[in-house]
């Protein structure tokens, strides 16, 4: 089935399970989930939730360039992690959404999100409680897809 926007319950387990194990479901709710201007998305195979992600407006500067929408809280089911759903979802991403976008990459996430077209910018920093990140930037160009 592939790509689908849904409603932020769909997107709570697997945000759950890996992004915050063992943290309380609280924890797993982000400030601005339930704005107007937020989509959520799954990546869905026979129903199955295979992967999830948040895209929200929130505007950043990069390189002189305002970028309109944060990625957020992406996650694949820990059984189904390695064999591309991550990278079939960005890519269809690519295309849903009408603009670039930007997120705050784990370190160990980087080069998933390098090998589908973001770009890396500036020094690594900490987000207490998860460890280094990078600010990464995907930049929607007339015929990108
Ligand atoms: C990063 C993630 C969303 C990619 O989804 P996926 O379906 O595994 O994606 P793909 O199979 O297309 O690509 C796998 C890539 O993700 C990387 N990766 C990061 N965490 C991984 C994990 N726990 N298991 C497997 N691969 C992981 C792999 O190194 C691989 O990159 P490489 O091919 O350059 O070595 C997924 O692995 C995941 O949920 N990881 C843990 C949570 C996380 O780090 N989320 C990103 C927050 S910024």
């Amino acid at each position: 089935m592939g790509l689908k926007q849904v409603s932020l319950q769909d997107v709570i387990p697997l945000r759950h399970i890996v992004l915050r194990p063992g943290k309380g479901i609280e924890t797993c709710y982000f400030e601005g989930d339930e704005s107007s201007t937020t989509r959520h998305f799954a990546w869905i195979e026979r129903e199955h939730v295979q992967s999830v992600a948040t895209v929200m407006l929130s505007s950043r500067e990069i390189e002189g360039v305002s970028v309109p929408y944060q990625l957020r809280g992406m996650a694949t089911d820990p059984d189904l992690a390695g064999r591309g759903i991550g990278s079939h979802f960005l890519q269809a991403l690519h295309e849903e959404l009408d603009s670039s976008w930007w997120c705050n990459a784990r370190e160990v996430a980087v080069r998933f999100y390098e090998r589908n077209g973001l770009e890396r910018i500036g020094e690594p920093f900490d987000i207490p409680g998860i460890g280094p990140h990078y600010v990464m930037v995907y930049k929607k160009t007339a015929g990108s897809e």
